[in-house]
């Protein structure tokens, strides 16, 4: 059912290789030419058709039979009937229990400098508890100057080649496009309030553009996920489609060491329009985009982040303008109906938060869920590194005087030895004697207990303390 990429002799290029596979359409236009050429033509194309298809069911088994469109590689009197494809949108609108209708879900993930996440983050398809044959991936490469793609393309095809069925996914899409981006990609430069208008803007290209390549009339949800979270229930997809909501996004926080909370919340562009904010945007020039979280702008709007409650009904919805990007579920139809993530200053934001405004511009619901959490990865930050250094030689320090200290002891302890054992002696001796004189005070202490005594033992007592 769901044999796009390949087909065709369209341009995209089977994974790991070079254009091998790759043939060129207009080679298969023969109309034109006489009957007799055209029949060689035609054995040739039928020989390299054969070996294509050979070629592609070994790499790609999900593209196996049952089908209707290689029409190209038929014979040629159904090519033309055959390369038309009929859907009806009708049926991929989403519903809450998208599992059971085999609903089809494009899982998008702008990508760029992602190699050191990228296992964590298919550690995390793995585990999810949606259908996976159910689950098309697409990756936009965008701006990277480490091995990302390579890598990127050596966890898909291990991913493709596992033996268990369950874990096969539906098309897997690389692209890759460069967007410009100069900021660099630490920490300090990236979360920066200077670089955010024009970070965005480029981010919300790459979404777009990630989208409209690989969104398919199959596609009931997009799903975008970073690569940066760290923990999340296996069950999100599940979970978040049941809402039946047409954008929706879970809370986002972060882990922290000890020293500095041990958490704190993380994506703060999900939240609620204020009317200190909207006051605050008509004082803007028309271009300027708000960008939320940032000290600069003070919004005053409440943010999805920090009403979470740890023990709050993880079903609790909140209606939401802005979205964060870090993981939302939308409805492919949001986007087919034309809202996308402005590059641009819409309603003065961009991005995820300009999509969230969009969306809900045109009349559809945005619901972040309080409670619900997922854990992004906590990536130190420069002054972070610089206090954790500070500590650690404080640490050392500490150790280290410790030490010496220790060290200082044994040596008087040696030095003192002979004079400490002889005290030792000294002490045993006079505990002794000690002992001896408290039985001999004891003795007339005895008739205390007897009541008619009392007097009489209490005369006593002065007499026995003075004869020792
Ligand atoms: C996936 O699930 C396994 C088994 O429960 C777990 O050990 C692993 O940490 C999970 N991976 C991620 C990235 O959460």
């Amino acid at each position: 059912m769901y044999r796009h990429a390949y087909q065709n002799g369209n341009a995209a290029y089977p994974l790991g290789g070079s254009g091998t596979f790759s043939i060129q359409p207009h080679k298969f236009q023969p109309r034109s030419h006489p009957l007799k050429r055209r029949r060689q033509l035609m054995t040739r194309l039928g020989i390299v058709g054969t070996l294509f298809c050979i070629i592609v069911f070994f790499f790609f088994p999900n593209l196996r039979p049952g089908g209707t469109s290689f029409g190209l590689f038929s014979s040629p009197e159904d090519s033309q009937i055959e390369t038309v494809r009929y859907y009806d949108l009708s049926n991929v609108q989403g519903t809450a229990r998208g599992w059971e209708r085999e609903e089809r879900i494009l899982l998008c993930a702008p990508l760029r400098d992602a190699a050191p996440h990228l296992p964590m983050f298919f550690g995390h398809l793995k585990n999810l508890t949606y259908p996976h044959n159910l689950i098309d991936l697409a990756f936009l490469v965008g701006d990277s100057k480490d091995n990302t793609i390579t890598l990127l393309k050596e966890l898909l095809e291990d991913l493709r080649q596992n033996p268990d069925p369950k874990m096969q996914f539906g098309e897997m899409s690389i692209l890759e496009k460069d967007f410009g981006q100069k900021v660099n990609q630490d920490v300090e430069s990236r979360h920066g309030f200077a670089a955010q208008a024009g970070r965005r803007k480029s981010m919300a290209q790459a979404r777009n553009w990630l989208l409209s390549a690989a969104l398919r009339p199959t596609h009931s949800w997009v799903y975008w996920r970073d690569v940066d979270v760290e923990t999340a229930p296996f069950t999100i997809l599940e979970d978040l489609m049941r809402h039946n909501k047409d954008v929706i996004v879970p809370n986002v926080w972060r882990p922290l060491p000890d020293w500095l909370g041990g958490e704190q919340p993380y994506d703060l562009n999900s939240w609620q329009e204020s009317e200190t904010a909207l006051a605050l945007a008509d004082t803007l020039d028309e271009d300027a985009v708000i960008v939320e979280g940032y000290a600069e702008y003070a919004t005053w709007r409440p943010h999805l982040a920090y009403l979470r409650d740890p023990y709050g009904d993880p079903d609790m919805e909140m209606e939401i303008d802005g979205v964060g990007g870090v993981s939302i579920l939308a409805k492919a139809k949001v986007f087919r109906s034309g809202v996308h993530f402005p590059a641009f200053s819409f309603e003065k934001h961009a991005e995820t938060e300009g999509f969230g405004k969009m969306a809900k511009r045109m009349g559809f619901s945005v619901v972040g869920l309080p409670h619900y959490t997922i854990w992004h990865l906590y990536e130190p930050s420069v002054d972070d590194i610089r206090h954790m250094e500070e500590m650690e030689q404080e640490k050392k320090k500490k150790e280290e005087e410790e030490k010496a200290k220790k060290e200082r002891m044994d040596k008087i302890k040696d030095t003192f030895d002979t004079p400490s054992r002889q005290w030792e002696e000294d002490k045993s001796k006079l505990q002794n004697l000690a002992q001896d004189a408290k039985k001999v005070a004891d003795e007339p202490k005895k008739q205390v207990v007897q009541p008619d005594k009392i007097v009489e033992a209490r005369g006593e007592e002065p007499e026995a303390k003075v004869e020792k």
